[in-house]
């Protein structure tokens, strides 16, 4: 189904018509709060933003953000009913990855230096779709969806978010919407880096020896379930005080990098054909020890320069300091030691989420939901992650119950004024 779908979506024609429930000059507004005023119609919504980088001070709640609107054919617009944080959130918040984030959003820097103000941090979302565009046909009105919102798209700590087709993925029934909120952006980074960099498959993976450095945070916790899934076996890095937790999530064996030097407690056992390192740092030096040589065996860190070099020495040359760094370290290590170096990355994919659906469903991925704040708490949330030591996700409550009922009252509203205002332009084009 997964093959299908992307290969629809490859085919499918960027035409910019939709087939837009909320038809232009309807009266509906999608405020949390029931907008009244006419002159506010439509457009807004309650957002967290930030109007420049900083600290926790930067986040701002309003009730005037704009609502995205679905503006290709291939576009949902969704009400958020639940948004996951990230690490990156609180890197974004600083500034971090500002300057190639602005160019993916705007390439041929049409805008001015700020355009990306206000900006909606939240990475995950779980919500409902309330309006399709014309080539959608994977996605209606009503479905509950869940996605990864790429970094350089408005984030999901709003009312409503938009994605293209091809990020977003039915979200698992077995789920509430903050568990399903806890997953999609680990998933999408864990299975790009074990897929796309690591080479592993459902099919590939169980006599495979996997060691997950940073266990017990988001993608590991994610990481540890995926790959004892697809039939692996899981080493882990973590604290003391989360043996418990990671073990529970099926790890085989767990080291405690806390209780002494974790390179010479794994240098003990048999080798690894993979690593995915989520701590990044000294770890690689000591990590391509404990690959099998000339084996193939990957090496694969989610910690990389990229986005901070290009932040510190600008586009150009932070982008080609940046690839020289990792040839060289990619050619060492294969000269070397006959092991593969690589950096792994998130990739938005919702035909992947439909796979994780599916185990999720089957019980075989359980949602790790550390923390959960309300809308009016986020600044809370993003405290929270700043602490560190995530023991999996933090997520946020954005729709309470009333909203669900409001959404839905919405939909269907939306349908009926799209049906009178189809009905009057049938009769004033009977009178012409
Ligand atoms: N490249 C990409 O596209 C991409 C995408 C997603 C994430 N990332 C990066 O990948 C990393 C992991 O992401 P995440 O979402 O899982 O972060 P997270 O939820 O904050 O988890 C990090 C975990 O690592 C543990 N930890 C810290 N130091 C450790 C050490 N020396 N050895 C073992 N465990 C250690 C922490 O707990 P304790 O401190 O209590 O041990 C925490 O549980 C982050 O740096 C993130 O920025 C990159």
């Amino acid at each position: 189904m997964a093959a299908a779908r992307l290969l629809y979506l490859l085919n499918a024609k960027a035409a910019c018509s939709t087939k837009t429930l909320a038809g232009a000059g309807s009266s509906v507004c999608f405020r949390r709060n029931v907008c009244s005023s006419p002159s506010r119609l439509q457009s807004c919504m309650s957002a967290w933003v930030i109007d420049q980088y900083g600290t926790n001070e930067v986040l701002r709640y309003t009730e005037e953000a704009t609502i995205p609107s679905v503006s290709s054919a291939s576009e949902v617009l969704i009400k958020v009913h639940a948004a996951g944080l990230n690490p990156l959130d609180l890197s974004m918040r600083g500034g971090y990855g500002a300057k190639l984030l602005k160019l993916r959003r705007d390439p041929l820097s049409v805008m001015n230096s700020d355009s990306e103000f206000p900006l909606i941090l939240g990475r995950d979302v779980s919500g409902v779709v309330v309006e399709c565009g014309s080539a959608v046909s994977h996605f209606a009105p009503g479905d509950e969806v869940w996605a990864a919102v790429p970094p350089w798209k408005q984030g999901s700590l709003a009312d409503f978010v938009t994605l293209t087709e091809f990020e977003v993925s039915h979200k698992p029934k077995s789920l509430s919407h903050i568990e399903a909120a806890s997953i999609p952006y680990v998933a999408n980074t864990a299975l790009s880096a074990l897929v796309n960099a690591g080479g592993l498959c459902r099919d590939s993976s169980s006599n495979k020896r996997v060691l997950i450095t940073g266990g017990s945070g988001g993608v590991g916790t994610f990481s540890i379930q995926l790959l004892k899934a697809w039939g692996a076996h899981v080493t882990v890095t973590c604290s003391q005080n989360a043996e418990g937790l990671v073990r529970g999530l099926g790890a085989d064996e767990v080291v405690d990098y806390t209780a002494g030097d974790p390179a010479k407690q794994l240098d003990v056992m048999e080798k690894f054909d993979v690593i995915l390192d989520n701590v990044g740092g000294e770890t690689e030096q000591w990590a391509m020890g404990l690959l099998k040589p000339w084996s193939g065996a990957k090496y694969i860190t989610l910690v990389t320069p990229l986005l901070f070099n290009t932040d510190s020495m600008g586009l150009l040359d932070g982008t080609v300091q940046t690839g020289l760094a990792l040839q060289k370290k990619a050619i060492q290590s294969i000269s070397s030691r006959g092991v593969f170096y690589r950096w792994g990355f998130y990739a938005p994919d919702g035909p992947a989420l439909d796979e994780v659906r599916n185990l999720v469903d089957a019980g075989k991925i359980l949602p790790v939901v550390e923390a959960h704040f309300q809308f009016s708490h986020v600044p809370q949330g993003f405290q929270k992650l700043e602490q560190g030591h995530a023991r999996g996700k933090t997520v946020v409550r954005v729709a309470d119950d009333d909203d669900d009922r409001q959404a839905e009252e919405l939909v269907q509203d939306v349908h009926t004024e799209t049906a009178d205002s189809e009905q009057e332009v049938h009769e004033t084009a009977k009178q012409n």
